[in-house]
């Protein structure tokens, strides 16, 4: 792996908002917590709450402190990309 990550554009993002496939974008980077889902300390409806959008303002809510870029460093997708750009 390594090179240049790939870009999620809103849409796309957008399409990954079930508990079994669910992608959530925090500060630019979008992760898949399909597998960190059942290990959320705030559980699944809380998670779900963010899966499928930009959820860096959830996230900041309840917890700014937590790590997330250490625990769901294996499940980076890509960058977060602005609708309309080109996303290659
Ligand atoms: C608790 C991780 C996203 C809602 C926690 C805790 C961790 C964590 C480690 C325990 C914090 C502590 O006890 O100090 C994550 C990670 C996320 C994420 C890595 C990245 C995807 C979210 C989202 C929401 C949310 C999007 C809500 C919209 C909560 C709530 C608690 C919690 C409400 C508190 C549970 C309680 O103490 O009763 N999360 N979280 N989390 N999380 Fe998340």
């Amino acid at each position: 792996v390594g090179g240049i990550p790939q870009a999620v554009t809103m849409t796309e993002l957008a399409k990954h908002n079930q508990r079994s496939d669910a992608w959530i974008a925090i500060r630019g980077v979008v992760f898949n917590v399909s597998r960190y889902m059942d290990f959320h300390p705030g559980g699944v409806e809380e998670l779900m709450k963010g899966v499928g959008k930009d959820a860096t303002k959830l996230f900041e809510n309840v917890h700014a402190w937590v790590n997330y870029q250490s625990i769901l460093q294996k499940c980076i997708v890509g960058r977060l990309s602005n609708e309309g750009l080109i996303d290659t």
